[in-house]
């Protein structure tokens, strides 16, 4: 089981052999130029919103993949609007698990605004909780610190993945509290960097994270983790 960071929030995951994409921000990257996006061959795509820097690159990736793309439903709706076929959507909306041929996805409370790269309705973001064999995942998607996270305490989760860049979501101070909040000693950053509200001094977000107990990954773009 392992995980490749593809910048922003995108990371594709490899369960026995079934590849999840989460969140493809490549193209429009340029910390990701390296990337080349038309290499992408997952069989899932999970969307935590609408925003643009979250869904650019998933109609090119669905297209070139055949992937099925999973999202509540207003952001699934604008997925269809792209010409995704409706065999390949999956909407769904929180509370819901889906019971796929890898695992199963939770989609769980996200604190944060939604709309199309178009600026229309898109529903409201969400996070997922991945149960895969042994392991489970938290994706956080884009949100800001909330007492919701409190409810995935008991599920002893084995890795969490945190934005830590501020302005748009938690910042490292908030994404220390949420892994506390979520029962998590393991997370990876996401949703730093990328653009410059979201620059954040690394050295620091490691070291605070140690000294609070917890460990920090962050995965250069294109690099590969085992989980
Ligand atoms: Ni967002
Ligand atoms: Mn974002």
């Amino acid at each position: 089981m392992k995980v490749t960071y593809y910048g922003q929030s995108c990371v594709e995951f490899e369960f026995n052999g079934t590849k999840v994409l989460l969140d493809p921000f490549i193209r429009y990257n340029s910390l990701a130029q390296d990337i080349d996006v038309n290499s992408l061959r997952p069989d899932y795509i999970f969307l935590s919103h609408c925003h643009q820097d979250h869904v650019a690159d998933m109609e090119v990736i669905q297209k070139n993949s055949g992937a099925t793309v999973a999202a509540i439903v207003e952001t699934a709706s604008w997925v269809r609007k792209q010409g995704v076929p409706e065999d390949k959507v999956i909407e769904y909306n929180f509370g819901g698990t889906l019971s796929l041929p890898f695992g199963k996805v939770k989609m769980v409370y996200a604190l944060h605004t939604s709309s199309t790269p178009e600026g229309d309705y898109a529903g409201v973001p969400v996070g997922y909780v991945f149960f895969v064999g042994e392991k489970k995942i938290y994706f956080a998607g884009d949100t800001g610190l909330t007492f919701e996270m409190k409810l995935l305490e008991d599920l002893e989760l084995d890795w969490a993945f945190l934005p830590i860049g501020g302005h748009y979501t938690m910042d490292v101070d908030d994404a220390i509290k949420a892994a506390k909040f979520v029962n998590c000693k393991k997370v990876i950053g996401i949703h730093y960097n990328t653009f410059p509200p979201i620059a954040i001094d690394t050295k620091e977000a490691l070291e605070k994270f140690e000294t609070n107990g917890l460990s920090l990954f962050l995965p250069a773009i294109g690099e590969t983790i085992s989980l």
